[in-house]
């Protein structure tokens, strides 16, 4: 599906973003492991959370999850048998593109009596699966990877708990390594190398899971939960690209019920940095995540501006739209420590690179860093590259431009937002799909 952007138009309004897939993952697997009734509302029903569904459902025996997977979304509810309620499943647990659903499926599996093997697409059985099989190992799990990739396979039993420091700040792996120990005899420990996103620790804490978090070591102890009710935010992270829009535009325009856990919105101060005014106020909670509404102003000049390396995680899924901002942004911009972006759904670096360059910009890598040369796009074809994130943020980014922009592959934006141009064009964009 090829995207054409045309550029000059302004954004107003108020819009949603779907339900925010970190959380939903998350919040999926508790909902099919638990002990008792769940109900979830807000899931978002893009491809990577309906993978997470179809797995979990194979695992559980559950008709409802099931249904909910490959059916229209809408409310879940789910009768949980607990941890010892799964067993093994029929055939291959097919993750699709979704590296959360891998990795953090893989800590659920280890301390289960059973074998099991993950698979998914082309993108993801590139990605590195070492990374979550070490600890699982460490822990007492048979596990294989095929050179180091998917597919995997998992043999579970009787885990010991670990003190484990992560060598690279990964949510994944470590939401494994505490899933993993809360069927494991003794304590587990994760130490992060820098603080990254904290949804499991939020929910376990509200389910009443006995989890300690000392600085950036979290330990976890056995436990089995029982059924919850959830409301899953918007994903900050797609509310990212309705900020990017509205500040290339120099538009007004607002999110609601977006999550606003503070793990997530660093890139709100990257923007601020750029001269974009954000305002944030919080509305609800959920199961222990913040909500509200994040209110922007795009008026007024952007500027450059540096990400370090020790800022660099926190904002990893934004990098995309905080670059497109930065072809727009007076002056050079440098995302420094960027490397894990090479292991991303794409080589979000070079997808990056090659879009920015496509529609007329400058952008080039050294190293880690990933430089944006700013002062605006003139217009011209780019690729999604096969990555929800890219075909979006080069959407973001054409809006600016000075004369149309052509971007192939749009329909990779349903992995976490399906209708995302319908969005877009809501709120005033020009831009049509053949
Ligand atoms: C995620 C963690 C991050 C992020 C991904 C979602 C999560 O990946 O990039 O989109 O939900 O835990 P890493 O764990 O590889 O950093």
């Amino acid at each position: 599906m090829r995207l054409r952007v045309e550029p000059g138009a302004s954004l107003s309004g108020a819009t949603r973003v779907p339900g925010d897939k970190s959380v939903a993952h998350r919040w999926l697997i508790l909902a099919g492991t638990a002990s008792g009734r769940s109900v979830l509302r807000g899931l978002p029903d893009g491809l990577d959370v309906r993978s997470t569904a179809a797995c979990v459902a194979a695992l559980s025996g559950s008709e409802a999850l099931a249904a909910w997977a490959s059916g229209p979304s809408g409310d879940l509810v789910i009768e949980g048998d607990g941890w010892a309620g799964l067993a093994a499943p029929a055939g291959p647990l097919d993750c699709g593109n979704s590296g959360t659903t891998m990795r953090m499926l893989s800590g659920v599996l280890a301390g289960r009596e059973f074998t099991s093997e993950l698979t998914g697409d082309e993108s993801l059985s590139r990605r590195p699966m070492e990374r979550v099989a070490e600890p699982l190992r460490l822990m007492g799990a048979d596990v294989t990877t095929t050179d180091g990739h998917a597919p995997m396979t998992i043999r579970g039993g009787a885990l010991g708990g670990i003190r484990y420091e992560l060598p690279v700040p990964s949510a994944q792996v470590k939401s494994a390594i505490l899933f993993a120990g809360l069927s494991a005899e003794g304590p587990t420990t994760v130490i992060e190398p820098a603080a990254g996103r904290n949804h499991t620790e939020v929910a376990l804490a509200s389910l009443g899971a006995p989890l300690e978090v000392v600085g950036n070591a979290i330990t976890i102890a056995a436990f089995q939960h029982g059924g919850f009710e959830g409301d899953v935010p918007g994903d900050p992270s797609s509310s990212a690209f309705v900020v990017g829009a509205a500040a290339i535009t120099g538009s007004k325009v607002a999110v609601r019920d977006v999550g606003l856990n503070p793990s997530r919105t660093a890139f709100v101060g990257v923007m601020r940095r750029m001269g974009v005014r954000v305002g944030e106020q919080e509305r609800w909670e959920s199961l222990g995540e913040p909500a509200g509404v994040l209110e922007v102003d795009g008026h007024g000049p952007l500027r450059g501006t540096i990400v370090s390396a020790a800022e660099l995680p926190l904002v990893i899924d934004e990098v995309p739209v905080l670059a497109a901002v930065a072809a727009h942004a007076e002056g050079v911009s440098r995302f420094e420590g960027a490397g894990e972006l090479r292991l991303k759904e794409s080589d979000r670096l070079a997808g990056i690179v090659y879009g920015i360059v496509g529609m007329g910009g400058d952008a080039r890598i050294e190293g880690d860093t990933l430089i944006i040369g700013g002062g605006g796009l003139a217009g011209g074809n780019a690729s999604a590259a096969a990555d929800h994130r890219i075909a979006m943020a080069l959407a973001v980014a054409a809006l600016g431009a000075r004369r149309d922009c052509f971007i192939e592959g749009m329909e990779w934006a349903a992995i976490s937002f399906p209708g995302f141009v319908d969005m877009l064009v809501s709120l005033g964009a020009r831009a049509e799909t053949t």
